[in-house]
């Protein structure tokens, strides 16, 4: 495939946000006296903010000025903990593929779920590198739809079929197949095994890897 545009999800690809955001969601479920662990965690991967709340209150219905009151809790959490993050905080492996899209004249986006991306990205100083932000403001539709990965594409001005997303979601790499876009997964089988081609992460991954890896399958 002719690769002309690659779409990184931000937490947990990029940078580790993915564990800041489990700390703040399970400093509001101690508040709320719900128990909330790790592998409950694991379901929030990815997911909008507001059904992130759905599923840590686990059925519990509340009038909606308390899920807006509760989300906004859960941002001031997570919003304190990004002062703590410096370009330092680039997972292995990103700084040298950024370098290497760049050189090769592949184009780069972001397609995050976030409504803080814009500031995780500039903490990272990656803006330069970065071609196109589509997040949490672009599209309606969360993730798993395809909406947001299309939008990221179209801000690239590239057709779908030439994009491949990077993603540690399952709902990241299902809104990618659902765009009919490559999905490249980061992290354990049994969360992104469905995705065209797995890597734990980006240390040492380079363009070639990319290519031979979704060559590989077909
Ligand atoms: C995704 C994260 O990138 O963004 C989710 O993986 C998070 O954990 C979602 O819930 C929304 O982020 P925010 O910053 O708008 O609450
Ligand atoms: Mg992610």
């Amino acid at each position: 495939m002719n690769i002309r545009g690659i779409i990184f999800d931000l937490d947990g690809v990029l940078t580790d946000t993915a564990e800041y955001h489990f700390l703040s969601w399970q400093r509001l479920a101690h508040e709320l006296g719900i128990p909330f662990t790790r592998d409950d965690n694991e379901h929030l991967r990815g997911v909008s903010r507001r059904q992130s709340l759905e599923l840590l209150l686990k059925g519990r219905v509340l009038p909606e000025d308390q899920m807006q009151a509760l989300m906004e809790r859960k941002n001031g959490y997570y919003v304190e903990s990004l002062v703590n993050i410096t370009p330092d905080d680039l997972l292995p492996g990103v700084r040298p593929l950024l370098d290497e899209l760049r050189t090769a004249g592949i184009q780069t986006a972001i397609g995050s779920a976030s409504k803080n991306a814009q500031e995780v990205v500039r903490r990272l100083e990656i803006g330069a590198d970065i071609d196109a932000i589509a997040d949490g403001y672009s599209v309606i539709r969360p993730k798993p739809a395809p909406d947001l990965f299309v939008y990221a594409a179209g801000m690239l001005r590239l057709p779908v079929a030439e994009c491949v997303v990077v993603e540690d979601a399952a709902a990241g790499v299902d809104a990618a197949q659902a765009a009919a876009m490559k999905a490249i997964g980061l992290g354990p089988v049994e969360r992104v095994g469905h995705a065209d081609a797995v890597f734990p992460d980006l240390s040492n991954v380079t363009l070639k890897d990319i290519v031979e890896a979704l060559e590989a399958r077909p």
